[in-house]
């Protein structure tokens, strides 16, 4: 954090700057994030936004170009986003479309969004119709990840984020499996690197299939068909996105060794992993396979009548299918009981 100024300096980002934060990280760091941008010679401009997931909408983007403009912003300007991936997602969005198209730079605050929501040039704010259907391709010029942050997360938010991490070793990384394991908490010296090696894995990705077209990005998806059916199922409010997917996995993984090969004891190990950081692998009884079926073609990924499933064959490879039918999904969520 105390590196922001000089490292936005020495990309050329100077003038008039937005820091975007919410109302639980400002107070923490934005003293912090500010006074290196001032002592860079930057001017700052700064903008809070209710923390939460509410705060990913057209009217509170609206409201922070208005705040934007107000503080003397323009063309010339830059949008720096500190928080989780609501504020990266807003102040992304945001500086895409403030006069039609500044720099921003992220500064990511949670487990997920370092390993996950900065990389990758996602940005957006939800419709009342569903999630992230309003946004852009937005590249961010720089983005630090200063795991320090993550030492004030509450636990729940903190383990959440480890979903998306086991998730990343599951389709790319298998040896990343054992430096989860060896995690100790929010403190651990391993975090910078398996931030890092997260990173990695996420930019190469994307890198490869930027828009989604060939396939490949479609492999982050591993676990989401039914994760997000059982978020959506639980209201988007009882679960955490992260815990949600945790079950999600687990399905995958079920479905992985009936139809991929993927042999028992490496799925069971994905399945150590969750529980390590305390994330649910067994569905709650309420919650009717029906339902998440029904969810679940609500699903964008679910094309033309047939579902895009990803499959881990094995540890560290992913591929994406098309024959998984509908009885095998609903026999993995009733595994899950
Ligand atoms: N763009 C993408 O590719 C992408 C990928 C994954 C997720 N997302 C989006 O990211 C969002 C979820 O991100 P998130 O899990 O980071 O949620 P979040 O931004 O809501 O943060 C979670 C909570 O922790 C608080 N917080 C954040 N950093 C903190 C810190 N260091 N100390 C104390 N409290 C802190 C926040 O105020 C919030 O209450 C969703 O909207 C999701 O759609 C986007």
């Amino acid at each position: 954090m105390d590196q922001c100024g000089h490292r936005c300096a020495g990309l050329g980002l100077a003038g008039r700057c937005a820091l975007v934060s919410d109302t639980n990280v400002a107070p923490l760091y934005a003293d912090e994030v500010g006074a290196s941008l001032e002592a860079a010679g930057c001017e700052v401009v700064r903008v809070e936004v209710p923390a939460g997931e509410a705060s990913k909408s057209m009217a509170v983007a609206e409201e922070v170009c208005r705040q934007m403009i107000r503080g003397g912003c323009d063309r010339s300007s830059f949008v720096v986003a500190l928080g989780g991936g609501v504020v990266g997602d807003l102040a992304g969005f945001v500086a895409g479309i403030f006069y039609r198209g500044v720099p921003f730079v992220q500064l990511p605050t949670t487990v997920v969004s370092q390993v996950d929501s900065s990389v990758g040039g996602k940005t957006g704010v939800n419709a009342p119709e569903g999630k992230n259907l309003i946004g852009a391709f937005q590249q961010p010029r720089l983005v630090l990840a200063d795991t320090r942050t993550l030492a004030s997360l509450p636990e729940r938010e903190f383990n959440e984020g480890f979903a998306e991490v086991i998730k990343h070793a599951a389709i790319r990384d298998a040896a990343m499996l054992d430096a989860i394991m060896a995690v100790g908490g929010a403190g651990d010296a391993s975090l910078p690197g398996l931030v890092a090696r997260n990173v990695a894995i996420k930019a190469r990705v994307v890198e490869a299939d930027e828009r989604e077209t060939s396939g490949e990005r479609a492999h982050l998806n591993y676990g989401h068909t039914v994760g997000h059916a059982i978020e959506a199922a639980g209201g988007y409010g009882r679960f955490l996105h992260g815990e949600a997917i945790s079950l999600g996995l687990v399905a995958a993984g079920t479905i992985s060794e009936q139809t991929a090969g993927l042999p028992a004891a490496d799925a069971d190990r994905v399945v150590e992993a969750l529980e390590k950081f305390g994330l649910p692998t067994r569905l709650p009884p309420d919650l009717e396979t029906a339902r998440l079926l029904e969810l679940m073609r609500r699903d964008k990924k679910f094309e033309a009548g047939r579902i895009r499933f990803v499959t881990v064959p094995e540890l560290g490879r992913a591929e994406l299918r098309d024959d998984i039918g509908e009885e095998q999904i609903a026999a993995a969520i009733e595994a899950l009981r």
